[in-house]
């Protein structure tokens, strides 16, 4: 595996690549890689040539008091990780390298960025749009690999992909899970093991929504009293926000039809959980 700190560099050796007719596939990080990543690795190492992963904990999507400085990191783990599962190209570059002096140029959008997490986080979208726009320029990929458990992450993706006319395939992939059915997250590191515990509760509450729809209730109000009341019984956890919302547009619903978005984001203890899972209603 090839570990390129350097923009030109990284362009030069993506340039040589297309010359000869590979496709470039890209799996865009923060690194403290875990199955959830590994699978974005896999899906692009199926579709493309050459698989380029990048690691960059993004200052510009993490709002003050956040857990930038404590973010997760070990760069030695994560290249193992990687050279175990052939990913060809590692992007490693330091904050100055991304964010140079004097870098004044944003992408912000006026849809979506307003909703669930770009409500409790204002600015964050703008982070991320702003970097997968400038990590996409520098790899120039044919496809850019996102997870759905950053469901919204991956719909603002879209929008700006489209929006730009940026040249590039964005493929959404599910949801990795451990055994117990909690979400993978860079952040799980951040539990103790009583909070892991009540930090099931997220993905328990699909059962419970389940099972309210076969009962017949189509009110999300409802609904999303019964998830939080059942969230709320679990130690250790402070709900930001449950939400039922359309899976386009992530506007609230008034009824529940066709498909839905229940999205969560939840504290519990330290680590800020979200997850999410579309329901279809019969
Ligand atoms: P990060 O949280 O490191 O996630 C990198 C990619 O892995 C994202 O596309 C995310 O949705 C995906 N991912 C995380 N957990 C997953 C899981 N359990 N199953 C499937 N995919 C999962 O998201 C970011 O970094 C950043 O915002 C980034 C896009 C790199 C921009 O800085």
């Amino acid at each position: 595996m090839q570990v390129v700190k350097k923009i030109d560099e990284l362009r030069n050796i993506i340039k040589q690549e297309k010359i000869k007719g590979n496709k470039i596939g890209f799996v865009p990080t923060m690194g403290y890689l875990h199955d959830g990543h590994l699978s974005l690795i896999k899906k692009s190492k199926e579709d493309n040539d050459v698989t380029v992963c990048s690691i960059f904990v993004n200052p510009t999507q993490f709002g003050p008091g956040e857990d930038l400085d404590k973010y997760p990191r070990d760069i030695e783990r994560d290249m193992k990780l990687l050279k175990e599962n052939k990913c060809d190209i590692l992007f490693y570059p330091d904050v100055k390298e991304m964010y140079p002096n004097g870098f004044y140029t944003k992408v912000t959008l006026s849809i979506l960025t307003d909703k669930l997490c770009g409500k409790s986080r204002p600015g964050h979208f703008d982070g991320v749009a702003t970097v997968v726009t400038k990590l996409i320029n520098i790899v120039n990929p044919d496809s850019a690999y996102f997870g759905m458990k950053d469901y919204q992450q991956l719909l603002v993706i879209k929008r700006v992909v489209e929006d730009l006319n940026l040249d590039v395939n964005i493929v959404g992939c599910p949801i990795v899970r451990e055994n117990d059915g909690l979400a993978m997250s860079s952040r799980n590191v951040y539990l103790t093991e009583k909070e892991r515990e009540s930090a099931l509760s997220l993905s328990k509450s699909f059962k419970l929504v389940s099972q309210l729809i076969e009962k017949g209730i189509k009110n999300p109000q409802e609904i999303k009293q019964e998830v939080c009341k059942f969230i709320e019984t679990h130690p250790f956890t402070k709900i930001d926000y449950v939400e039922l919302v359309d899976i386009d547009t992530l506007e609230n619903l008034n009824e529940l039809k066709d498909k839905f978005l229940l999205a969560l984001a939840v504290f519990v203890g330290k680590a800020r959980l979200i997850d999410n899972k579309i329901f279809e209603i019969k």
